[in-house]
């Protein structure tokens, strides 16, 4: 997909060296990464649904390779933990790497795993909650410090596992704050009279309050 070096421009951006010298240490969070813990445990539900052990350890293993700083290692976690065909769909993603609003963010597991292995690693996430279907998991997630370390980033992610029994994530749909994402990678975001943006001017007058973002 001709969009993803776009991806892998904005994400390399969280290591460049004016950003990396600018970061204070996190040496509490960067020094122990989990051993990546798959296959899965094995679904012992009789009617092949997501246990509360195997939702934990998928999300466990997503965030590993996504945080694992040897990429070659984080490849090969994804490529056990990604089912073929593996896509994700995230407007947060598309808005800050320039695609369009409701497209695919990632289309293909291979795409996405290349983009993915030459993407610097996510410092850490802290898992907020972790809830279940039978064949979703609803993750919702902070990174606490990002690049410049201006704002924290919360998510919210659904993996999709169509088949409990192979463990595998089919789809991620997810949405986080691009706003505070963006100002950890040096964009800037101010309303433009300087006033903070409240919930009710959205409807009396957007040209007022209206958020400017750039670098
Ligand atoms: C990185 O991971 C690969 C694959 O698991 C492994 O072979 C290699 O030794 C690791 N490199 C380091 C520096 O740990």
């Amino acid at each position: 997909m001709k969009l993803l070096p776009t991806l892998t421009t904005l994400l390399l951006a969280l290591t460049s060296t004016a950003i990396a010298s600018a970061l204070p240490p996190h040496s509490d969070e960067t020094n122990s990464y989990p051993s990546p813990k798959y296959p899965s445990p094995p679904n012992k539900d009789h009617h092949n649904c997501l246990t509360t052990e195997q939702a934990t350890s998928i999300v466990a293993t997503f965030s590993s390779f996504l945080t694992n700083p040897n990429r070659t290692a984080t490849a090969e976690i994804a490529q056990a933990l990604l089912a073929e065909g593996y896509v994700e769909e995230s407007d947060s993603i598309n808005y800050l790497a320039g695609y369009p609003l409701g497209s695919q963010s990632f289309t293909g597991k291979e795409a996405y795993i290349s983009d993915l292995s030459t993407a610097p690693p996510i410092p850490s996430f802290e898992t907020l909650e972790i809830l279940h279907t039978c064949n979703q998991i609803i993750w919702r997630w902070n990174i606490p410090h990002l690049a410049l370390d201006k704002y924290p980033v919360k998510g919210i992610q659904v993996l999709y596992v169509n088949d409990p029994k192979s463990g595998q994530v089919n789809k991620a749909v997810l949405e986080f704050s691009s706003i505070a994402w963006g100002g950890d990678i040096g964009w800037v975001c101010t309303p433009p009279t300087g006033k903070q943006p409240v919930m009710a001017s959205w409807v009396v007058d957007l040209g007022e309050y209206r958020c400017w973002c750039g670098r």
